[in-house]
C-alpha cells in the first residue's frame, strides 16, 4: 500500500463556508503562497462557479502556486465543471473536484432525481471534467449517510468514467470512527478497479469526531485527508490539518504511512488564517493553541527539564512555534520591512501598497518599541490603503471616568467627505460604535466582539474583530492599534466597508 499520505487543503473553499470568514482575493493569495511553503499536496482554492470572484481568486492562486495541485470545487453539472475547468487552467497542476449527493434523504428531498439520474449525471459529469484535466476528484455528497451498496455503484461507474480520485465525505458529521472505517474498508474491497485510485475522506466536525473518523479511514486505506488550518469550516468545522499531519507524523508506527508537510511552518499557517478570518483560536487547541506545549504544573515542568520527552510528544519548533521573534524597530528601513514580510508569506503587489505599510509600521513602531512578526501580520491584515474603501477613520477621542456615562468623538472620512460626531454608551467601545453608526445608519447586526492581545506585554497591540450581518450577509471587520478603542473602531469600519463592497459569498451548499 502506498504510504504516502495526500493532504488536501480546503481552507479556502470549506473553511470560507464558515459564516463571517469569506476572504478577498488577496487573502485568498496569501493563505495559498503559506500552504505551498508548507509543502500541501492539493489546494482547494474555492467554488468557481459560485462568484465572478471566487472565479478571480481561483484563478489567481492557480496563477501563482507552482508547487501544490491547484483544485477548484464544481457541483455535478456542465456550466459549473467549465466555470471550474478556466479557474484551473493555468496552474502548473490542476484539478477538478465534483460532487453530488447519494443519500436517500439529499436524493430525494434536496436533487427531487432518482438513484439512476444521480449515477448518469456524475458520469457525465467526470467526461466534462476530463476535458480540462487529468486529475478529477468525485465526492459523493453525505456519503455519511448513503447506502453502501448504492455508493459501490456509482463510484465503479465514476472510476470507468475516468475519476482519479473518489473522495468519501461525511458531509454532517454524523459518523463514528469504527463505522468509518468500515465504510471505507469494505469500499476498497468491493468497488472493481479501487486500486486504480485514490480513496479520499473529508469529516466535519459536528460531533467533534472530523479528526478521529479521518485517522481511523487512514487506517482502513484512504490515502487522502481533506482538511483545514484551524478546522475551520461549515458549522462546526473540518478536520483540522495540523492534527491530522502531527498525528500520522508522530504515530507513524500505526498509520504506516507519512505526508510530505514541512510542519515548521503549520503555526504561521495558523495565525495567518486566523488573522485573515478572525476566528481566534482556542489556547487549548492541539498543536496550535496557545497552551499546546505549556507545562503550567510543577511536576511537569520539573520532568521536562530533566528530559524533555517525559511529558513532550512532540516539539514545539517542530511544528513551527518560535519565541516571539523581535523582527524590527523604529529605524528599520523599508528593505528590511519589505524582506520580513516576503519571509512570512506577504506578498507585496506594487510600491503604493508598501509604502502605506510601511507608513503603518512607522507609526506602529512610534508608539511600541519591540515589533514583533505578529505585529506585521496584524499590520498587513489592518490594510486601510483598500481603495474600496468607503468608510475610514480620522481620528477619534474617548473619555471614560467613574461614575460618568462614557463618550466618544470620531472623525470619519465617508467617501472623502469629513464628518465627525459624538455619542454616548454604556463604556467606550460602545459609545464609539454608536457615534459611528449614527453617520453609517447601517442597520447592521453586530454578531461578534472579540478582542485578542498580538503579543505580550501591556504594550501588546490589540486585535479586534467585528462580525456583523445585514440582510443574510455576515462579514468579519478586523482591526489592529495598540489602543484597543481605536482597534474597536477600526474593526467596525472595517466590517462596514465589507457590508458595502459586497463581499457577499454565494454558499455552495445552500
Ligand atoms: O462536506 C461535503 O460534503 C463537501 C463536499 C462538497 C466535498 O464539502
Ligand atoms: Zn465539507
Amino acid at each position: 500500500m502506498n504510504d504516502q499520505l495526500i493532504i488536501f487543503d480546503t481552507t479556502l473553499r470549506d473553511g470560507e463556508q464558515s459564516p463571517g470568514a469569506s476572504m478577498t482575493r488577496d487573502e485568498k493569495l496569501r493563505i495559498a503562497r503559506q500552504l505551498e511553503r508548507m509543502r500541501v499536496d492539493v489546494i482547494e482554492a474555492g467554488f468557481a462557479a459560485a462568484s465572478n470572484g471566487d472565479f478571480e481568486a481561483v484563478k489567481a492562486v492557480a496563477e501563482a502556486i507552482k508547487d501544490s495541485t491547484v483544485c477548484s470545487l464544481a457541483r455535478a453539472n456542465e456550466a459549473d465543471i467549465r466555470r471550474a475547468g478556466e479557474a484551473v487552467r493555468p496552474a502548473a497542476s490542476s484539478r477538478i473536484h465534483t460532487f453530488i449527493a447519494t443519500s436517500p434523504i439529499h436524493m430525494e428531498k434536496k436533487l427531487r432525481m432518482s438513484p439512476d439520474e444521480v449515477v448518469s449525471q456524475a458520469v457525465k459529469a467526470i467526461g466534462w471534467a476530463r476535458q480540462y484535466t487529468d486529475q478529477v476528484e468525485f465526492s459523493a455528497e453525505d456519503a455519511g449517510r448513503s447506502e453502501i451498496d448504492f455508493l459501490c455503484r456509482i463510484f465503479e461507474e465514476v472510476i470507468k468514467a475516468g475519476a482519479t480520485t473518489i473522495n468519501v465525505p461525511d458531509t454532517v458529521g454524523y459518523n463514528v470512527p469504527e463505522q468509518f472505517a468500515a465504510t471505507i474498508r469494505s469500499l476498497i474491497e468491493r468497488v472493481p478497479n479501487s486500486d486504480k485510485v485514490v480513496w479520499s475522506v473529508h469529516c466535519h466536525n459536528d460531533l467533534g469526531l472530523a479528526v478521529a473518523n479521518s485517522l481511523a479511514a487512514v487506517r482502513a486505506g484512504a490515502r487522502q485527508v481533506e482538511c483545514t488550518i484551524n478546522g475551520l469550516g461549515e458549522r462546526a468545522g473540518n478536520a483540522s490539518l495540523e492534527e491530522i499531519v502531527m498525528a500520522v507524523r508522530t504515530r507513524r508506527d500505526v498509520y504506516q504511512c507519512d505526508t510530505r508537510i514541512d510542519t515548521t511552518h503549520i503555526v504561521p499557517a495558523s495565525k495567518l488564517v486566523s488573522g485573515i478570518t478572525g476566528f481566534a483560536v482556542q489556547p487549548n487547541k492541539a498543536i496550535v493553541g496557545a497552551n499546546a506545549f505549556a507545562h503550567e504544573s510543577g511536576i511537569h515542568q520539573d520532568g521536562v527539564l530533566k528530559h524533555r520527552e517525559t511529558y513532550e510528544i512532540m516539539r514545539a519548533e517542530d511544528v513551527g512555534w518560535t519565541a516571539n521573534k523581535l523582527v524590527m524597530g523604529k529605524h528599520s528601513g523599508r528593505n528590511a520591512f519589505r524582506s520580513r514580510l516576503q519571509e512570512l508569506g506577504v506578498v507585496i503587489e506594487s510600491e503604493e501598497q508598501l509604502n502605506s505599510a510601511f507608513a503603518r509600521f512607522k507609526a506602529l513602531a512610534d508608539k511600541k518599541h519591540e515589533i514583533f512578526d505578529e505585529d506585521l501580520q496584524a499590520l498587513m491584515n489592518d490594510d486601510s490603503s483598500e481603495p474600496k474603501e468607503h468608510y475610514r477613520l480620522l481620528s477619534s477621542s474617548f473619555h471614560s471616568e467613574t461614575g460618568e456615562q462614557p463618550s466618544a468623538r470620531v472623525t470619519l472620512a465617508v467617501d472623502g467627505r469629513e464628518q465627525n460626531v459624538e455619542s454616548s454608551g454604556s463604556g467606550p467601545v460602545d459609545a464609539a460604535f454608536k457615534a459611528i453608526e449614527s453617520i453609517a445608519d447601517s442597520r447592521a447586526e453586530l454578531l461578534l466582539y472579540s478582542v485578542n492581545a498580538i503579543t505580550t506585554g501591556t504594550d501588546a497591540q490589540g486585535e479586534v474583530t467585528v462580525r456583523l450581518a445585514r440582510d443574510g450577509k455576515v462579514v468579519n471587520g478586523q482591526g489592529a492599534d495598540t489602543d484597543i478603542i481605536v482597534a474597536s473602531a477600526k474593526a467596525y469600519l472595517n466590517a462596514l466597508n465589507k457590508l458595502e463592497a459586497g463581499t457577499e459569498r454565494l454558499n455552495p451548499q445552500v
